[in-house]
C-alpha cells in the first residue's frame, strides 16, 4: 500500500481518477497553507477565504460521494470514515469560531494553528490510509467514474462552514442544494462589499447578514441532521 504522495498520475488511474483529483486539491491546499503561514495576521482573511472555498466543497463531496463507497467496500470502512468525518467536523467548528473572532482576539492564534494542523492531518489520513485502501479494492475504471461523480458534486457543493449539518447522507445531500445557493450568494455579496464602492457597503453588509441568518435557519431544519453519527453532531452555533 503506497501513499498517493508517492504515486504518479498514471499510477492513480489517470487525470480523471478520483485519486488524481484528490491529490491535485491537496497540493493546492498545502500551497495555500504555506502562503497563510507567510502572511501577517491583519492580511490573512483573503487567504483564509481561498482556503475555505477550496476545502468546504472538496470535503462535502467526499462525505456525500466517497465515504459511503468506502463504507461499502472496506470491512473497517465505518471506523476509517468516521475518523475523517470527525476531522471535517472540527474544521467546520474551528472556522465558525474564527469567523466570529476579531483579528486581535487572544485565542485567534491557537484556533488558527489548530485549524492548519487538522487540515494537514486530514490530507495525510486520506493520502496515506483511506485512498490507498480504496485503490486496493476498486479498479481504475471505477476510480475514474468516482472522479467524475465527486467533481460534479464538488462544483455545486456549499462553500462555507456548516457545523450543524450531518456529515453523512441523507442529511448532507438534502442540505447540499439550498446551502450551496445561499453560500454562493454570500460569497458574491461579500466579494462586492470588499471590492465595490464604499457607498454600497452598508447595504451589502445588511444583505450578507440576512443571508447568514437564512443559512442558519436552513441548517437547523431537522432533516439536515439525518444520518449523523453522534460524535459529529453539534446542536448550537
Ligand atoms: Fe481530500
Ligand atoms: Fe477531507
Amino acid at each position: 500500500m503506497r501513499s498517493l504522495a508517492e504515486q504518479s498520475d498514471s499510477d492513480l488511474g489517470g487525470p480523471v481518477s478520483v485519486l488524481t483529483r484528490q491529490k491535485r486539491d491537496h497540493v493546492k491546499l498545502n500551497g495555500l497553507l504555506d502562503e497563510l503561514d507567510r502572511t501577517e495576521p491583519a492580511d490573512q482573511d483573503p487567504v483564509l477565504r481561498r482556503i475555505y472555498r477550496l476545502v468546504f466543497p472538496h470535503a462535502f463531496a467526499e462525505e456525500a460521494v466517497l465515504w459511503p463507497v468506502l463504507r461499502r467496500v472496506l470491512p473497517d470502512g465505518e471506523a476509517l470514515t468516521l475518523q475523517v468525518e470527525q476531522e471535517h467536523q472540527e474544521v467546520n467548528e474551528l472556522v465558525t469560531k474564527l469567523e466570529q473572532l476579531p483579528v486581535d482576539a487572544p485565542d485567534r492564534p491557537a484556533t488558527l494553528r489548530r485549524l492548519v494542523e487538522v487540515l494537514r492531518e486530514d490530507v495525510r489520513d486520506e493520502e496515506d490510509a483511506l485512498f490507498p485502501r480504496l485503490q486496493e479494492k476498486v479498479p481504475p475504471a471505477q476510480l475514474r467514474r468516482l472522479g467524475v461523480a465527486w467533481e460534479a458534486v464538488r462544483r455545486t457543493a456549499p462553500t462555507r462552514a456548516h457545523p450543524v449539518v450531518a456529515r453523512r447522507p441523507p442529511g448532507n445531500t438534502v442540505a447540499a442544494v439550498p446551502l450551496s445557493v445561499v453560500d454562493r450568494l454570500r460569497d458574491g455579496v461579500d466579494f462586492a462589499s470588499q471590492h465595490g464602492r464604499t457607498k454600497d457597503a452598508s447595504a451589502l453588509k445588511t444583505a450578507s447578514r440576512g443571508l447568514t441568518r437564512f443559512a442558519h435557519a436552513i441548517e437547523h431544519l431537522p432533516i439536515m441532521t439525518r444520518g449523523e453519527d453522534p460524535s459529529t453532531h453539534r446542536t448550537g452555533r
